[in-house]
């Protein structure tokens, strides 16, 4: 087998400061593959205009690997006048350059893990009857489907009147027909059933090859009866082939509530792709939060790795860095897994776990303590300290 490049995209804030620290740890288990930097994020919006340079999708669509830390997206009103002043006036808009990946690619898997690690102090706990608590393992893999839904990107504020001509052949339009266009904003969520099944077959497909009990559909189909319908109806057909496990379903709002009263009975979860963001930042929140949770946004040919969490301004110029690079380097890990490397992913996820229960080293976030210049006189790891202590961790 020829060896792997993986496209390096560090991006804007704490993405360039986490990457570099899952590039140690990669090197630490003598991962076989080269590296190659690719540009991407806020900056390159500001000097070209795009945030997504066509040189970074040459690198990505040649190696097909890519390991991405995270990017600043900044609200409408600011995108212009950050712009070069060369750049002012020629009409450019701004895109997540994150999103427009994941649909140049048809990155359209996205898996969130969110497992719990023995000894985090972060972990959901819950009371019990007689007055003590108890830490139920966390054990969840969302499957987001991640490039259409309400992401698709077919919005407007003030849409053309062809749109609302369109819109008006609906009976449900009735009482939206007579408000000026100036004042409606919409967006479309739209799903394809060539798109449900590919994520309900890699979501089963998991969940037969880890031993998965169930799978669960988390949407709203009572109320979003066509697209989450449509969720539904493929998720059964594909469950046919699938005697062993078990098919639930759960609506969004009902999952968001029951997720703190009974985790541990939840396996793999998928989710059209706005409730999919919701349900896994929620399931994150019970094992660690953003600092552990690592994602994977695989298509058929290319999978770019990355950290859920931003690029968490306030952190980036504190040095030493106070941030933790778990997530990323547990997103490293799913890529070596990816990369049929599972060995070398299953020593670092032991690695990261006899860190966290040792619980000599923790970052600001692993000690419930304000993230600042103060955290380290508090006792807080550095981001190198934590790299490090997982490096040595490795057996
Ligand atoms: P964020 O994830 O950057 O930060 C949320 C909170 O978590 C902050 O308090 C932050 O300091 C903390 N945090 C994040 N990562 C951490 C880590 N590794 N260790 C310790 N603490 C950590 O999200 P926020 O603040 O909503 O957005 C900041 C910027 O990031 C925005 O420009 C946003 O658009 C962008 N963003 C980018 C994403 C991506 O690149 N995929 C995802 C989410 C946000
Ligand atoms: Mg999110």
């Amino acid at each position: 087998m020829t060896r792997p490049t993986v496209v390096t995209m560090p991006g804007d804030g704490i993405g360039a400061i986490v990457l570099p620290e899952a590039l140690k740890v990669l090197d630490a288990v003598e991962c076989e593959a080269d590296y190659v930097h690719a540009d991407i994020g806020w900056e390159f919006w500001k000097s070209e205009g795009n945030p997504l340079p066509e040189r970074t999708i040459d690198l990505l669509r040649e190696h097909k690997l890519g390991l991405f830390g995270a990017i600043t997206s900044k609200p409408k009103n600011e995108t212009g006048v950050e712009l070069s002043p060369e750049l002012q006036d020629q009409g450019l808009v701004y895109f997540s350059p994150i999103v427009a990946m994941r649909q140049l690619f048809n990155l359209d898997i996205c898996i969130r893990p969110c497992r719990s690690f023995e000894g985090n102090l972060l972990n959901f706990v819950r009371q019990t009857a007689g007055g003590g608590f108890e830490e139920p393992p966390v054990d969840v893999v969302v499957f987001r489907q991640n490039t259409e839904g309400l992401y698709c990107g077919i919005q407007w504020t003030n849409p053309p009147s062809e749109v609302r001509e369109a819109l008006a052949s609906h009976p449900k339009y009735k009482p939206f027909a007579e408000i000026p266009s100036a004042d409606l904003a919409m967006a479309i969520r739209l799903f394809t059933r060539n798109a449900c099944q590919r994520i309900l077959q890699s979501a089963f497909e998991y969940a037969a090859t880890y031993g998965y009990s169930s799978v669960t559909v988390c949407e709203k189909p009572n109320v979003l009866r066509e697209t989450s319908g449509m969720m539904e109806e493929e998720a059964r057909r594909i469950h046919e082939n699938f005697p062993d496990i078990q098919l639930w379903s759960t609506n969004i709002d009902a999952q968001m509530m029951w997720l703190t009263k009974n985790p541990e009975d939840y396996g793999v979860i998928v989710s059209g792709n706005l409730f999919g963001d919701i349900v896994s930042d929620a399931f994150a929140g019970l094992v660690g939060g953003l600092g552990f949770a690592c994602s994977g946004n695989i298509g058929d040919d290319v999978a770019v790795f990355e950290p859920t969490h931003g690029s968490a301004p306030k952190y980036v110029d504190l040095d030493p860095s106070i941030v933790n690079p778990i997530a990323m380097i547990l997103s490293a890990a799913m890529m070596l897994d990816h990369m049929n490397e599972s060995k070398k992913a299953t020593r670092i996820r032991a690695a990261v776990s006899s860190v966290v229960i040792e619980g000599r080293v923790r970052t600001y976030d692993m000690m419930r303590i304000p993230g600042g210049s103060k955290s380290i006189g508090q006792g807080a790891a550095t981001t190198q300290q934590m790299t490090e202590a997982i490096i040595e961790a490795l057996d």
